[in-house]
């Protein structure tokens, strides 16, 4: 079960970079149809690959698959880890309610105002960032480091 569980957390990390990463490639003008379909595309598999990191995460955490959940409790580089991944929770609350307002313009043929664009990339960014610091700290934990 624990190699299932880090190979699901890691298919995660492939899903989630490359959808994130995606997402702020298309996060531009003009805002047509093909790139707004990329752009839901990549939102989608952003999307996926939280819950999959959140469930895979807790379940490696609470579950006592790899160590103790003392272990992890005690440990400032899991502390750390989650406090990342609470930021990207809160970097991406612009970003996902100004797309799930365009998702239902767009279903109701409605225009789309694009001046949220640059603040959209701004925060995509700042989750990218946060993903890669995130991988970093996860492999010296699990390594071991921290304790
Ligand atoms: C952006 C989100 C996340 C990323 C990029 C990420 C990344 C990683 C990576 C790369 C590893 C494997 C390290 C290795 O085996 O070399 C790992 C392990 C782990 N992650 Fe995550 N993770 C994320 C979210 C979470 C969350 C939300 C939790 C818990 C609530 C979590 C809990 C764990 C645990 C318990 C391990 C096992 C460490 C060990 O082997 O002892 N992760 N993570």
């Amino acid at each position: 079960m624990s190699s299932i569980l880090a190979a699901l957390h890691l298919l995660a990390l492939g899903i989630g970079l490359g959808g994130v990463y995606v997402r702020g490639r298309q996060l531009r003008y003009p805002l047509d149809d093909a790139r707004l379909r990329n752009l839901f595309a990549a939102d989608n598999a952003w999307g996926v690959a939280a819950v999959l990191w959140l469930v895979t995460g807790l379940w490696r955490f609470l579950g006592g698959v790899e160590k103790p959940t003392g272990w992890y409790l005690h440990n400032p580089l899991f502390h750390a880890k989650l406090t990342l991944f609470i930021l990207i929770l809160a970097f991406e609350a612009y970003p996902m309610t100004m797309l799930i307002k365009w998702r239902i313009r767009v279903k109701k043929n409605m225009s789309i105002d694009p001046s949220p664009l640059s603040r959209m990339r701004l925060f995509n960014r700042l989750e990218i960032a946060s993903v890669v610091i995130i991988v970093f700290i996860a492999t010296f934990m699990a390594r071991g480091h921290g304790i």
